[in-house]
Order: structure tokens, then sequence, then C-alpha cells
């Protein structure tokens, strides 16, 4: 399997607060049948998590990387940022201040949880016109998306993609996410299931839960298409249908 949203790297921002922990979460997702993690630290969160691409994260992602081969744990990592919504994200990715996933087309988009549903389409419209493909980062969080069911379908037709969370299935983030992920999982909305893992003990990137629970509640091929195919195919920067 391939993470496409993991908090991995250590000291950025809310997720692994130290080495020791990012590398136990490298060992946990290994584990769990994932071959690969696009580390998604939060970014461009004014006054809180500004972590914008620089020094300070080439140096910690390849740390952890030298880390990762020297502890002999068989796992691909690739940069990334979980970007907080703003209306200059695309001339960011532009002056390579904000990171897309692996070098992609694909950015990964959070916003506010109770942001209303205009301003965030708004935004993704602007990022579509710069020609990227937003990827959503847990939509079934949002008081928009729970609260309307037309509104996945409004994200795909503005040509983004849906990524929900692992812990979203499983009930960890309260009711409303947990009907909003079944609702965009049952009408085949969603493209991705990712970890959105910040440490080794609580919310980890272990995933073969989901990918059991996706297989049995719906099928074996959708489980490979949220949590293999599609992110593999970001990766590789390939078109997703
Ligand atoms: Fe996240």
């Amino acid at each position: 399997m391939v993470d496409i949203h993991c908090h991995i790297l250590p000291g950025l921002d809310d997720g692994a607060d130290n080495i020791e922990e990012s590398l136990r979460m490298a060992r946990l997702a290994v584990d769990g049948g994932t071959r690969a993690i696009i580390a998604t630290p939060h970014c461009n969160i004014p006054d809180s998590f500004e972590n914008y691409f620089g020094r300070d994260y080439a140096d910690i992602f390849n740390a952890f990387k030298e880390n990762l081969r020297a502890e002999d744990i068989p796992l691909k990592i690739y940069p990334g940022h979980e970007i907080f919504s703003s209306e200059n994200i695309g001339a960011l990715i532009k002056k390579r201040r904000l990171l897309t996933l692996a070098g992609s087309d694909y950015p990964l988009v959070e916003f506010g949880f109770t942001e209303a549903a205009e301003s965030v389409y708004e935004k993704l419209r602007m990022l579509v016109a710069e020609g990227l493909t937003p990827i959503v980062a847990h939509p079934e969080r949002y008081a928009f998306v729970a609260e309307d069911d037309f509104a996945p379908y409004r994200l795909k037709a503005l040509g983004c993609l849906l990524q929900i969370n692992k812990g979203s299935l499983k009930g960890n983030f309260g009711r409303e996410a947990y009907t909003a992920s079944g609702y965009i999982l049952e009408n085949e909305l969603a493209d991705f299931v990712a970890s959105d893992a910040h440490s080794p003990y609580m919310r980890t990137p272990y995933l073969a839960d989901a990918y059991e629970l996706i297989s049995e509640a719906h099928s074996r091929d959708y489980a490979d298409l949220l949590l293999k195919t599609n992110p593999a195919a970001v990766i590789q920067n390939k078109k997703i249908n």
C-alpha cells in the first residue's frame, strides 16, 4: 500500500515529536503492509504551522530517509505537504514554497472544519485553473460535506479527488464524519484512503485494518483502488480516472 497523507516527519507539526517516534511509525506502517509514504506536515497555517519548504524541511526529510536506510526499514518516503487552504496556494506551489505530493500535479489541501462551502469551492476552482488536481484531505470531516449530500458531488465536478481518513471509517472522528465517510464510499466518490497518522500510539499509520474493512464492506477491488492503485498513480504523476 501507499499512504499519501501522514505526519511522519519529526518536529515539524503536531505529528511525530522526534525521530524515534517517526521510526516507530515507519515500522508500524511496514507491519501493516505499507511500502511507501508521502510525508505531509501541516503548512500554510498563519501563526501556527507555517512550514514553507526550505532548508529545515529538506534537512529533516533527508535525515529521516537516512535513518530509514540505517535501520533497514523497507519504506520509501516522498516529500509533500498538507496545505491549509488560502487564495495564493497556486502561486506558492509555483515558487516551491509549498509542495505537491511527491512532486506531482496533486496538492493535498485541507480546510477549516467549519469553512463555508462556497469559499472552499472558490479556492479549489482557482487551483484547478492553475492546471493542478487538488486532493481534498478528509472531506468527511468538514461541516459543509457532512450537512449536504450534494457536496461530495460538487467537489468531484470541480475536478477534485477525495481522500478519506482511516479513522473516520472506524468512527474515531465522531458520528458525522463516520456517516459522511460511509456515504462517500458507498457512492464510489472516494479516490483514496490514507492514515493521516500523527503518532505511533493513536492515529497510527497502520493501514491493514482499513484495507480489510473496505474489502469486507465493499470489495477487494475497491480497497485496492483506494489504498494501492490510486496512491501509486500519484507518485508516478499519472492521471486518475
Ligand atoms: Fe493531516
